[in-house]
């Protein structure tokens, strides 16, 4: 079976094909240099940019696939959560697709989707994969989440953060050191040279599995302010060893929880997903406690870490094999639950 996968919640534009789970082709056309010096991502503009590169990336991936639009048998989505205006474009390119093509739609939680990456076989090579049920380190610039994964389609949130996501951590932590969005693999090469035990952040005290990083970056933001007045060129005298404090903080909140869960559900199978799960850092660490607790670690290759719509054409064919399918009516969600 050949499905399509569209992904285009934030600020790449994706196309992916694969032949059940196997990937054909994963194209991503990526908006970092249109957001860079905005310190964010402007929706106006990532919404443009989307409309503009769809067409190109679908053609791309259906050449590199090596196979025709008539050979596809579904069409799979990003429906949320996400940007509205830049979910509107994939949603209306696939429910168009699907009609003209008249093969079955099928929407897609951005989220689900992450996870489900690590079922994504390459052509002649069969790697491991998770078995279920496992626990799912979720890490992205919009959700932190550890996951409980029951089944392909069966997921429930253990524990999430009540305020900014891991990844928006890094990015408003780049931010201030005045680095260009997006700040985390900025911070991630610098702390790959820098001393993690130089500069000291507190870790929130966050009841249970959730998370906690707005109170982070308020201290990180007064501890530069305070060493700035003191020393104009502190951040630059000192930056990889800042980027490796920061992120080691970061990380070690995150292992601290995915410890805990381990513990509370017995689960030993640990996966990572999103943006954060490119961080060398936080891999590291994961091997670390691979060793020391006895776990299994999926660190899922760098290609699928960020966002690429291979993943969400992998959550559409095991929605194809439950026959749970989308109609015309369906509509873009900014949030939405599993
Ligand atoms: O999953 P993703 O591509 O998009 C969302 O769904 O949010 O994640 C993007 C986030 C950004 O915050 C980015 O800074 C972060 O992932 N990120 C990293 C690294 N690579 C991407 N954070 C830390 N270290 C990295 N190497
Ligand atoms: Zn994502």
């Amino acid at each position: 079976m050949y499905i399509l996968g569209i992904e285009s919640s934030c600020d790449e534009t994706s196309a992916a094909v694969l032949m059940n789970d196997i990937e054909l082709s994963n194209v991503v056309a990526n908006q970092t240099l249109v957001h860079k010096y905005y310190g964010g991502v402007v929706p106006e503009l990532a919404s443009r940019a989307h409309q503009q590169k769809i067409i190109p990336v679908v053609q791309e991936a259906l050449r590199q696939a090596n196979i025709t639009k008539k050979q596809l048998n579904a069409v799979a989505f990003t429906r949320g959560p996400g940007l509205m205006g830049a979910l509107l474009v994939g949603v209306s390119f696939a429910k168009s697709f699907a009609l003209g093509m008249d093969i079955p739609l099928i929407d897609v939680n951005h989220m689900q989707g992450h996870v489900l990456a690590h079922f994504i076989q390459a052509a002649g090579s069969e790697k491991p994969v998770p078995t279920f049920p496992f626990l799912c380190l979720t890490v992205s610039g919009g959700h932190t989440q550890i996951l409980l994964v029951k089944n392909f389609l069966d997921m429930k949130i253990l524990g999430e953060t009540q305020d900014d996501a891991a990844g928006e951590a890094f990015d408003k932590a780049a931010k201030i050191m005045g680095l260009p969005y997006p700040g985390g693999p900025l911070i991630d090469q610098l702390a790959g040279e820098g001393d993690p035990k130089r500069f000291a952040f507190p870790h929130p005290q966050v009841p249970g599995l959730n998370f906690s990083f707005s109170g982070l970056k308020t201290a990180f933001l007064y501890f530069i302010r305070d060493h700035v007045k003191s020393e104009p060129d502190f951040i630059e005298n000192n930056k990889k060893d800042i980027a490796a404090g920061i992120q080691h903080t970061i990380v070690q909140i995150l292992i601290e929880k995915l410890k805990r869960a381990s513990t509370e559900t017995g689960i030993k199978q640990i996966a990572i997903a999103g943006g954060v799960s490119a961080n060398k850092g936080l891999r590291k660490e994961l091997l670390l406690q691979e060793e020391k607790l006895n776990w299994k670690v999926f660190i899922p290759p760098f290609s699928y870490c960020t966002d690429n719509a291979a993943m969400i054409a992998m959550a559409g064919y095991h929605k194809f094999l439950n026959k749970e399918f989308s109609n015309q009516g369906i509509s873009p969600l900014t949030r939405m639950p599993f």
